[in-house]
């Protein structure tokens, strides 16, 4: 075994959103089109200790990070036990809507299988996927993908065919439950957004005024914009400039991957 792999972990975007209607289990039905982007954290994995380490202090490493969960997932399925340490170097805004926690769960899941001989099939790590998050399993995809039921069943889709930039008002942050409970069927969770957190209509508008589209990233708080802003971003925005990324089923996600447009 390599004493040291390290696996990209890919930000998404919500390129289309809709609520469908409320579950009987809580969730809400939804139908959103996700596009993996070039926006990474990196997963470091290594095999002398047990831990879960972040380049970010304010994430927590115990069992609330989705990491830690996708290990120990792993291991109930596979009974393999051997340390492993994972060092999460992150990039991706959280509470952004960017499904940052969703991507780095899928990639533990990916590489400790590869690492491993892979003693799991693709379809048994996308259902441990869905048992993380609804928004894991659509990792497993092309990276193109329209997503369905509470976000967990996806079907591949041709990639975005242009770069867009990614901008997150620093200092505001949305929880997705919190969001999802002021949902309403037949909408996006834009409102939703707006009705938790009043002053993300403003910054909406604003960003408006300097990108030709704008629109709110899954559960907010990031923004997807198309088009060459015509002015600068105030300095209390973090603006990520990408592109789409699309990969075969099977593989994991590369630099390799992100397409020139
Ligand atoms: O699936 P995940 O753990 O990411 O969802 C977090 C929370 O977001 C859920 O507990 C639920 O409150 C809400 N949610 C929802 N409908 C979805 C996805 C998430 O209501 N389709």
């Amino acid at each position: 075994m390599l004493s040291k792999v390290s696996k990209l972990s890919p930000a998404k975007v919500n390129l289309t959103f809709k609520v469908l209607g409320k579950r009987l289990d809580g969730y809400h039905a939804i139908e959103t089109l996700m596009q993996a982007v070039s926006l990474f954290d990196r997963l470091h994995f290594s095999f002398s200790s047990d831990t879960i380490t972040c380049s970010d202090p304010s994430i927590p490493c115990d069992s609330h990070n989705l990491v830690w969960r996708a290990r120990q997932l792993f291991r109930n399925a596979t009974d393999i036990y051997e340390p492993i340490a994972i060092d999460i170097e992150k990039k991706i805004p959280v509470q952004a809507g960017l499904g940052g926690g969703s991507s780095n769960a899928a990639t533990t899941l990916f590489a400790l299988n590869e690492i491993f001989q892979k003693p799991l099939s693709e379809k048994k790590l996308v259902e441990l996927g869905a048992e993380l998050g609804s928004d894991v399993p659509f990792f497993f995809s092309t990276g193109s993908a329209l997503c369905s039921g509470r976000g967990e069943i996806f079907t591949d889709q041709s990639h975005l065919n242009k770069g867009l930039t990614i901008v997150k008002p620093q200092h505001l942050h949305l929880s997705t439950p919190e969001v999802y409970k002021h949902a309403i069927v037949g909408e996006g969770l834009e409102h939703a957004a707006f009705k938790v957190l009043p002053e993300l209509k403003q910054v909406k508008a604003n960003l408006l005024e300097i990108f030709e589209e704008v629109i709110m990233s899954g559960s907010g708080t990031a923004f997807v914009c198309f088009g060459q802003p015509k002015s600068t971003l105030p300095d209390d925005f973090s603006s990520f400039a990408c592109s789409p990324i699309q990969k075969n089923s099977g593989e994991w996600y590369t630099l390799e991957h992100v397409q020139s447009v």
